[in-house]
């Protein structure tokens, strides 16, 4: 087929560490024809599942699955089979395929199973939240949770504290570039936007602020936030895994993994100790977070609302820092994105006269901005469903409960797709025809719950930002970084720097 043919040179095309793939197992690519549909056996595949596991673990390429994707897209074209260790999924990259697939989707869509979440739940006897949650369990959680958490009614309530956060974070960077005599700062962004999103989460959904935009953050906020990080990093190489396996070597990685996932149960449950105390006590009542207001409808029971915040808390830290941290790297390597972002939020705020929940319906291109980076940089680098019905997809007939993945890596980064897919032009969200190709949130009725959460805090982190420090004074953001990684690391070192006089070098990356 023409959009076949085309794609897969492209993918050919592209350089890639090609070290990885050189002992992979190349799979042939069966002629297609156009109209008569192909059997699900005929799908390209990456051969043998447990023969990939083990190189897998050898190579310790969990960490680069979203490479292993693009690499695969490149050799067996916009469908394939990725077989590996417990695993069997058809991947597919084009929004039409995406499109097919979601409309099989039903009223009870089912994701992908994270078994070792699961077994941690199972080995402490905890219930499983929405995250975890299949057919009519997690649609009656999901119902309720859903009104405090996504509905623009419950958006309403929560967003001014976050507003306060991010005030106060952009309040406190401020200070200390003025302390410095230079008027620069070289800030450690990875550790302190992980500390800005794990202080707006704790405060969204306990109403308790944690005093981690202070100087010395609380040892526990931090054993928090190394639980995150910990949990994240085992599962990828859990996942693949045969689970009998792991418990029965007693594996240092699944010890990690259950030792981590305590960490941030035992943070829930004291949250939601102190506020159940508070509500003991019968102190006034005003609006005081997600779970307060959980608590107070009783519609779910105690067991189920420590499962749903559980997942909600250790769900709201990494998925948001990350992203805003590409994003400033972003602004840092493109400072006409810069200038048309503060003329637009700087425009937008007299037009609202600095009422920042209005702001955010009139700022487009900053909306644009975020999707922008979640395409180069897309937090999940995949969305599941297995369909609840047969579908043809890219012309291969795909059986009913079939685990399918859309690739939202490759797909960002695809020139048959986005045009000059390497630039970060948030403009483009706001022209060209995009059904279906942002995707970063997910689809439908099972999309993150925490969308309107991190999307809030994203933006009025940005406003915020534009507002104190890169619209007043002389200050821009510049990056020592030239080239953008996985490796969120490279960030680390950004930096706000007075902009000069006159721009001698105009590709150090700062405004005129
Ligand atoms: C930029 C930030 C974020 C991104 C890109 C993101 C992405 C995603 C994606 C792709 C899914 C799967 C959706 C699907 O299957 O269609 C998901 C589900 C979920 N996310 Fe997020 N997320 C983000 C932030 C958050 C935050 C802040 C929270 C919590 C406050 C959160 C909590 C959840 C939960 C609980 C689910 C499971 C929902 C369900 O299955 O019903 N996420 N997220």
């Amino acid at each position: 087929m023409q959009a076949m043919g085309s794609l897969k040179q492209f993918w050919r095309k592209v350089a890639l560490p090609s070290a990885l793939w050189d002992n992979f197992p190349v799979a042939t690519v069966p002629a297609q024809t156009d109209s008569k549909i192909q059997p699900y056996d005929a799908i390209p595949s990456t051969g043998n599942a447990w023969i990939n596991l083990i190189r897998f673990w050898r190579g310790n390429h969990f960490q680069q699955m979203h490479q292993v994707m693009l690499r695969n897209f490149q050799r067996f074209g916009p469908i394939y089979r990725e077989k590996l260790g417990t695993h069997d999924s058809v991947n597919v990259i084009l929004p039409e395929d995406a499109a097919q697939l979601f409309q099989s989707e039903g009223i009870l869509p089912s994701r992908m199973s994270i078994e070792p979440w699961r077994a941690h739940r199972r080995l402490r006897n905890h219930k499983c939240g929405v995250f975890l949650l299949n057919g009519e369990d997690w649609r009656s959680d999901r119902l309720i949770l859903n009104k405090e958490v996504l509905s623009p009614i419950g958006v309403r309530k929560f967003s001014p504290f976050l507003q306060e956060v991010a005030a106060d974070f952009v309040t406190l960077l401020h200070r200390r570039i003025k302390k410095n005599a230079r008027g620069t700062l070289t800030v450690d962004l990875y550790a302190d936007l992980f500390r800005f999103t794990l202080e707006s989460s704790n405060y969204v959904l306990y109403g308790q602020r944690l005093g981690l935009l202070e100087e010395n953050p609380n040892a526990e906020a931090v054993a928090f936030i190394t639980a995150v990080e910990t949990m994240l990093k085992t599962t990828l190489p859990l996942l693949y895994t045969p689970h009998s396996l792991l418990q029965w070597t007693k594996s240092k990685i699944w010890q990690e993994h259950i030792d981590a996932w305590d960490v941030i149960f035992s943070h829930a449950e004291k949250s939601i100790q102190n506020i159940y105390q508070e509500f003991c006590l019968g102190q006034e009542r005003k609006y005081s977070g997600i779970l307060a207001e959980l608590l107070l409808q009783a519609e779910l029971s105690m067991d189920s609302i420590k499962a749903n915040i559980t997942e909600l808390m250790a769900g709201g830290v990494d998925t948001t820092a990350i992203p805003l941290l590409f994003t400033l790297f972003e602004l840092a390597r493109n400072p006409h994105v810069q200038t048309a972002l503060r003329e637009e939020i700087l425009a937008a705020e007299s037009q609202v006269q600095h009422d920042e929940t209005k702001i955010l319906n009139h700022v487009p291109l900053l909306k644009g901005a975020i999707k922008e980076t979640l395409r180069l940089y897309p937090v999940g680098i995949t969305v599941t469903r297995h369909p609840q019905k047969d579908v043809v997809l890219h012309n291969y007939h795909v059986p009913a409960g079939t685990l399918v993945q859309v690739a939202l890596y490759p797909m960002g980064r695809s020139p048959e797709i986005f045009k000059t897919p390497d630039r970060y032009d948030p403009e483009r969200w706001l022209k060209d025809n995009n059904n279906f190709k942002a995707l970063a949130f997910g689809f439908g009725s099972r999309q993150c719950i925490g969308r309107r959460i991190a999307e809030v805090e994203m933006m009025l982190f940005l406003i915020h930002s534009f507002h104190t420090i890169l619209s007043r004074g002389p200050y821009l953001l510049k990056t020592q970084s030239s080239s953008p990684t996985s490796n969120t690391k490279n960030l680390q070192q950004s930096k706000l720097l007075p902009k000069p006089a006159r721009l001698k070098n105009p590709t150090c990356g700062l405004a005129a």
